[in-house]
């Protein structure tokens, strides 16, 4: 029996309705399959534990999650209570930077009976991988002057260690893939970073001969997404970039509300952190109307990352049998509430094992 550790933190809104759904359908898939285990421990770590303690998370909450072999999070953030600096920074920020998850890595993929907004798609199934801990959004800069004078000054930093981190998660999940990497760049508007990162891509592309490749500027590649999806496999770009088409390529899917998301730790130091795209959603939240199926790919991507690629496979084809019978939230167009859609998972996993 495989044994893991899971340290589950629910956050707000529409989290306290996600993440208990899908540790259910998590538990109903290890009853059924028998050979792996799941150990859970919930934190309450949340906008409602900062207004008790004045924080987001305990001051030593980075160590008590470290022994784990994965974080399970739902959403963070209530802007009615704590303002989304304080609540994000605290919490979501501190795991990602804390524990060096360096990659962010969204799926997008077309299902079969979703709509997705584009009128005629033909398959795609792309693997966005985004460096997550520096490019665009640095730390480094300053505002000066006043006025009609003030001026603001950002700078960008890219490291050859992260951008061929970034770059090489990409290609060895190309190896498993399609085989094909492209990659997001800018190098004919921004004159030292984007350069650079077509230098180190070369770079790195030479270790994987069998791996098609091609350069896209990022305006061109946002086209591309939208215009011809199902020519992309996987795609690395920086912090910003990889921002930007991860939300297009949730959109293409038909709602935010399917999308997941890994925050991969790849020096194996700490624990890696997965995460649904979607926040916390508090124009729906207690009304049975939050899409759990971004959490539970969530939890198949963690299945994925364990290790544990049986059970993985077969809460993806839960997750396309409901999708196909139709039995869906009214994000994507059905009339199915959470409890109707987790109940239409176990179903399957109970009936078809
Ligand atoms: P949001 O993703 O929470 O909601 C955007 C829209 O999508 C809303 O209309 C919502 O109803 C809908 N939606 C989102 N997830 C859904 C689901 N599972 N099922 C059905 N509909 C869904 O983004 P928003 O409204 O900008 O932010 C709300 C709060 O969440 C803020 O405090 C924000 O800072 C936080 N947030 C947290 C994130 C995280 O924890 N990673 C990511 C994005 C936002
Ligand atoms: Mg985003």
């Amino acid at each position: 029996m495989n044994t893991y550790t899971i340290a589950s933190i629910a956050g707000d809104g529409i989290g306290k309705e996600v993440v208990p759904a899908a540790w259910r359908v998590l538990k109903t898939l290890e009853r059924v399959q028998g050979d792996f285990e799941l150990r859970v421990t919930d934190f309450p770590w949340s906008c409602d534990y900062y207004l008790e303690h004045g924080r987001m998370m305990p001051e030593d909450g980075l160590s008590q999650l470290e022994a784990f072999d994965a974080v399970f999070l739902g959403a963070v953030g209530n802007p009615s209570l704590v303002p989304d600096h304080i609540s994000l920074w605290g919490l979501l920020i501190n795991i990602r930077r804390g524990f060096e998850q360096q990659i962010n890595v969204r799926p997008s993929r077309q299902f079969e009976g979703l709509t997705s907004p584009l009128a005629n798609p033909n398959q795609f199934n792309l693997m966005v991988v985004r460096e997550n801990s520096e490019g665009e959004y640095s730390e480094v800069g300053g505002r000066m002057y006043s006025g009609e004078d003030e001026i603001a000054i950002q700078n960008n930093v890219f490291s050859k260690k992260a951008v061929k981190a970034a770059m090489d998660y990409a290609f060895q999940m190309a190896e498993a893939r399609k085989g094909h990497v492209t990659s997001a760049t800018k190098s004919n508007g921004i004159v030292f970073s984007m350069p650079f990162w077509d230098e180190v891509f070369n770079e790195v592309k030479e270790r994987y001969p069998e791996i098609g490749t091609k350069a896209e500027h990022i305006d061109a590649l946002a086209a591309a997404f939208v215009t011809k999806p199902e020519k992309m496999d996987v795609v690395v770009g920086s912090n910003l970039f990889g921002d930007i088409l991860t939300d297009i390529g949730a959109a293409l899917m038909g709602s935010i509300g399917i999308a997941p998301a890994a925050n991969i730790n790849i020096n194996g130091k700490y624990p890696s952190m997965f995460e649904p795209v979607h926040g916390s959603a508090p124009d729906i939240e207690g009304q049975g109307l939050a899409n759990p199926l971004g959490q539970l790919w969530t939890a198949q991507m963690m299945l994925e990352h364990l290790g544990e690629n049986k059970a993985a496979q077969t809460l993806m084809n839960a997750i396309e049998h409901v999708i196909k019978d139709g039995i869906v939230t009214k994000d994507l167009g059905g009339n199915a509430s959470t409890e109707e859609v987790v109940k239409a998972v176990e179903e399957y996993l109970t009936s078809e094992i």
